[in-house]
């Protein structure tokens, strides 16, 4: 059986989670559920990048320890990946004594290698980034990522031999066309080597919320060393070699455009420093800006997806991001766009077809569909139809062309709609003679149902589930994987189906 291992960034508990957050967690959950549709083995995981001075310094302002404040952050994270239909397998926070273990083991198997070394670091240091900068990688002498200012460091501290590994890295990148993606990220990641590595600072004395450097207890591990060894723990790296070989190397990474270069630099040359493959692929997503503005504290734009979820539900959330956005490119957030996809795409076009098909099927015939004993040109239109939009989400969807796949499901939603009206059930229904003609209409387009409810799976779960429960279908829906969508007689004769309850209400836009 394929296996397919993907993971989303671990997240700073420093504040909680936002909407663009939700969207990169949505995105990955979206692909792991689609591999399982596929009958692969999927482990999904996400977790949370518990240390660092940062969060030691925010603890302290909020009179608490450092612990006690990351247990109350994180477990606001899992809420919101509970109620936003998350089904990762595994939650990893760096906090917990196997992740722990890990982190030592590694540092120490490198350190016996001769890659880790002792030195003095002098830097300039972004606090909030967790990042060290050169003077050329400065911009305007502020921090390149936050646009905030560095500060000055000197400390002894250990190094990792990064430089060590640029020539093998950048061959890697240039032998493996899909390990960095989208390709302007490959090209930023090209150049960013050519330009030469320096040996990276992976421990502090400064502050103490961290692992500490297994064979000098002063010095914690710094956090991005910490932080992307995450990726090993879950699967086995210490106590599962027979999971470990199973899983690892991830098969996707997908991560923020801002973190594609610990991910495509520093990861791999740790993977290479303990003799492990490199994952399969990085993959950078853009960022989530909310009406045209980068979402920020001070602006007070911030969108907490948990209100979303109260007034909207999980899967209208879940399918806004992932058909407006384009994986790899920003993206914008709006409310009243969020509401007109509500209303067009789930309330009107998924949830007439669906309204409509349960009702007709209850007052033009038994509540009863029966297979078609005839097959005119709009059925198989139709069904052509069907057939290409499961061939085309396939593909899309093996891609992460996840906005792509969706739009061809919607597609086939309206071209269902517009079979409603090819085929005018409600006049067939009054001429006697009509009476296969009408079966045949009712069937197919329950048939379609059943294939939308397949294919929406991995975006909205729960209406997903709903359509499949309102269709009365006696498969479990959890059996049910994506050949099922290939057979588009999936019904047997003589179902009965369930009555029609409402998917969306339409928002009453003020
Ligand atoms: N802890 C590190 C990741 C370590 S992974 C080994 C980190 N954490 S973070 O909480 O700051 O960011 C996590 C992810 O959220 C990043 O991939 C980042 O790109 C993403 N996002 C933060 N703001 C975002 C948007 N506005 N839109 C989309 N994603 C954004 O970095």
């Amino acid at each position: 059986m394929n296996k397919f291992y993907i993971t989303t960034p671990i997240y700073y508990p420093s504040a909680k989670l936002h909407i663009g957050h939700a969207y990169c967690t949505t995105v990955a959950d979206a692909a792991a559920r689609f591999h399982r549709l596929l009958g692969e083995d999927v482990f999904f995981l996400t977790g949370s990048d518990e240390h660092g001075q940062k969060i030691e310094d925010t603890a302290k302002a909020a009179g608490v320890t450092p612990k006690e404040y990351v247990d109350n952050i994180v477990a606001g994270f899992q809420k919101l990946w509970e109620r936003l239909k998350i089904s990762n397998d595994d939650f990893l926070r760096t906090t917990d004594e196997r992740h722990h273990k890990v982190v030592q083991e590694v540092f120490r198997r490198i350190y016996d290698n001769g890659d880790i070394y002792k030195g003095e670091y002098k830097g300039l240091y972004c606090t909030p980034c967790e990042s060290y900068w050169t003077e050329h990688q400065l911009k305007d002498g502020r921090c390149p990522d936050c646009g905030r200012p560095v500060k000055e460091v000197a400390e002894e501290a250990y190094f990792f031999k990064l430089s060590n590994y640029a020539d093998r890295i950048l061959e890697h990148i240039e032998n493996h066309p899909e390990f960095i993606v989208p390709t302007s990220r490959r090209n930023e990641m090209v150049n960013f080597i050519k330009q030469g590595l320096e040996d990276l600072c992976i421990s502090r004395t400064s502050f103490d919320w961290g692992i500490p450097v297994p064979i000098d207890e002063k010095h914690v591990i710094y956090v991005w060393f910490d932080a992307l060894t995450n990726y090993i723990t879950p699967i086995g790296f210490l106590d599962d070699a027979e999971k470990f070989k199973k899983f690892w190397p991830a098969d996707i990474h997908l991560v923020g455009k801002e973190i594609v270069r610990f991910h495509s630099i520093i990861w791999p040359a740790i993977l290479m420093a303990l003799n492990l493959p490199l994952p399969k692929q990085i993959y950078g997503h853009g960022w989530l800006v909310v009406s045209g503005d980068k979402m920020s504290k001070s602006k007070g734009n911030v969108v907490d997806p948990m209100l979303l979820i109260d007034e909207f539900g999980a899967d209208a959330i879940r399918y806004f991001l992932l058909r407006e956005i384009q994986l790899g490119s920003d993206g914008n957030f709006s409310r009243d766009a969020l509401i007109s996809r509500i209303n067009s795409d789930l309330a009107n076009d998924l949830g007439n077809l669906l309204h409509r098909t349960l009702n007709m099927v209850g007052k033009f015939g038994d509540k009863k569909v029966y297979l078609p004993k005839i097959t005119r040109d709009v059925d198989a239109a139709l069904t052509e139809e069907a057939k290409a939009t499961v061939e085309f989400y396939k593909n899309a969807m093996e891609n992460m062309e996840i906005s792509e796949a969706v739009k061809k499901v919607w597609g086939f939603v309206s071209r269902a709609n517009k079979y409603i009206d090819e085929t005018a059930p409600w006049a067939l229904a009054k001429d006697e003679t009509k009476k296969e003609e009408l079966s045949a209409t009712l069937y197919n387009l329950a048939a379609s149902l059943r294939i939308i409810a397949i294919l929406i799976e991995p975006y909205m779960p729960q209406t997903a589930e709903n359509i499949w429960s309102q269709l009365a279908l006696k498969e479990n829906f959890k059996d049910v994987r994506l050949t099922g969508a290939q057979n588009f007689q999936g019904i047997e004769d003589a179902h009965e189906v369930g009555k029609a309850k409402q998917l969306f209400p339409r928002i009453e836009v003020k």
